[in-house]
């Protein structure tokens, strides 16, 4: 759907290949409860903690229509609210006398809506991802709308200057924690006005199911794929753990392969150092990589030794 020529809405539907495990279910309904008490909830944690799925997933469930944001460091207000964009041109062409050309233009500043109204304003689900990337002024039109359910205006805007919220609006926020680059620090009273939920990382069971799900590998192949980079997490050698994203790669890259993962296989330790040693390291330094391609090494031999497969 495309309203006033500018914002794009999203149509809720269910997510293809979504895993809800009870690890899972319980988030979902507690943000469910919190939403229905009227609440706009906000999905704080790490990178690959299945935040913005989550937020899609709920706003599908909410079943209105969904208007989505990125954070940005660039944003301002007028790119949440809306502005005045380009002329609105009249054109009146007077060639009564044939021979005599007679023209009048008059133009005007056209008023546009940006995504933050157009859901104040029809009830949309708006889902705000990284939100702490916007710079916090940029965000300020946020705080009467969560609170006394008004969004205020710029004058520019024909009208009261004001807008009620309708009743069925619903915002969703999400953010990474506050020491990642890029990251603004989100006002005590915005967050004060939203109800956060720390994700925790997945269980192993769900991280199987995702893998499995999103990479369309056999379970026994995941829970090996799994089972390394839980590992690797745990070994305290990376720079940044390796998300669910390193299973869900490792895992394609093997599908190309047939999927199967024999014990000594070359190819999957190589595909593992490729993926894994990057994913963990900032800025690749090569102590930094040799150690987590040491300790990949030591996972896959332990495994292989203990039988896990
Ligand atoms: N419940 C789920 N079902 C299926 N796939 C999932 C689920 N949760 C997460 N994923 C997959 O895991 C990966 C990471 O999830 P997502 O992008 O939601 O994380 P994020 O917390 O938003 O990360 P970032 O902070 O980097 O944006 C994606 O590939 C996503 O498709
Ligand atoms: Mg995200």
């Amino acid at each position: 759907m495309v309203l006033d020529g500018m914002t794009t809405v999203l149509q809720p539907r269910p997510l293809p290949n979504f895993v809800v495990t009870p690890f899972l279910q319980d988030v979902v309904d507690r943000a469910l409860t919190y939403i229905a008490a009227g609440f706009p909830i906000h999905f704080r944690g790490a990178s690959g903690s299945g935040k913005t799925t989550l937020a899609m997933h709920i706003a599908s469930l909410i079943g209105r229509p969904v208007v989505m944001i990125h954070g940005d460091e660039e944003f301002s207000t007028s790119d949440l609210v809306g502005g005045e964009h380009g002329y609105r041109t009249r054109k009146v062409i007077d060639n009564f006398i044939s021979t005599v050309l007679k023209t009048e233009e008059d133009s005007s500043r056209q008023w546009v809506d940006n995504r933050l109204t157009v859901a104040c304003r029809y009830g949309f689900t708006l889902v705000y991802d990284e939100f702490t990337r916007s710079r916090p002024e940029a965000n300020n039109s946020l705080l009467p709308v969560l609170q006394e359910r008004m969004l205020d205006l710029p004058s520019a805007r024909n009208g009261d200057g004001y807008l009620h919220v309708h009743p069925d609006f619903t915002a969703i926020f999400t953010s990474n924690p506050e020491e990642y680059a890029g990251i603004y620090r989100s006002q005590d009273a915005l967050r004060d006005r939203m109800v956060t939920m720390d994700m925790e990382q997945f269980d192993e069971e769900t991280e199987i199911q995702i893998t499995q799900a999103k990479a369309g590998v056999e379970r026994a192949a995941a829970a090996k794929i799994v089972g390394i980079v839980r590992g690797l997490r745990e070994s305290g050698v990376c720079e940044f753990a390796p998300t669910i994203r390193g299973c869900i790669m490792v895992a394609r890259a093997m599908r190309v392969r047939n999927g199967s993962i024999a014990p000594g296989d070359g190819m999957f330790r190589q595909i593992c150092q490729d993926i894994l040693a990057s994913e963990s390291s900032r800025g690749g330094s090569k102590t930094q990589t040799f150690q987590v391609k040491s300790a990949l090494n030591g996972l896959i031999d332990a495994a292989e030794v203990s039988g896990a497969w």
